[in-house]
């Protein structure tokens, strides 16, 4: 992990009392640039997947009784995933997702299960 080395170092903060603090200050300053793709993905499955899945833990209705994301987070693999996504399926309509929106999404959902 450089980033954590280099950070640390950036602030100067050598102490070993300080590193749980540094971990969870590096996690902070991390994720949001790890989680750029998943919040796309999120953006995508607003507009495109929750009129007929639940997309997101806020979300109580939708109007085909697809699986919730939350639920594809368990049971599907990425892999399985972006096979998926890639390839017309019959009760869904095809979408022609870009390999980008199709790594976004499948960021977001698998997030979900984490
Ligand atoms: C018009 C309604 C509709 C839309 C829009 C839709 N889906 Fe679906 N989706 C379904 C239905 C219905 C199923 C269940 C199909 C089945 O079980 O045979 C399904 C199944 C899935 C599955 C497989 C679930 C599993 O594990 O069996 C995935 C993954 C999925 N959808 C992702 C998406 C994503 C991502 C989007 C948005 C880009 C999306 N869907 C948009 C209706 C929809």
């Amino acid at each position: 992990m450089t980033t954590r080395v280099s950070f640390t170092e950036a602030l100067g903060l050598r102490a070993t009392w300080m590193l749980p603090a540094i971990a969870g200050a590096t996690l902070a300053v991390v994720a949001p640039a790890w989680a750029t793709d998943a919040d796309k993905g999120r953006t995508i499955a607003r507009l495109w997947c929750a009129a007929c899945h639940l997309v997101e833990p806020g979300q109580t209705t939708a109007k085909v009784d697809a699986p919730p994301f939350a639920t594809i987070a368990t049971t599907r693999s990425a892999a399985d995933l972006r096979a998926f996504l890639a390839n017309p399926y019959p009760r869904m309509p095809n979408m022609s997702l870009s390999r980008d929106e199709i790594d976004d999404l499948v960021g977001y959902i698998t997030a979900l299960g984490d």
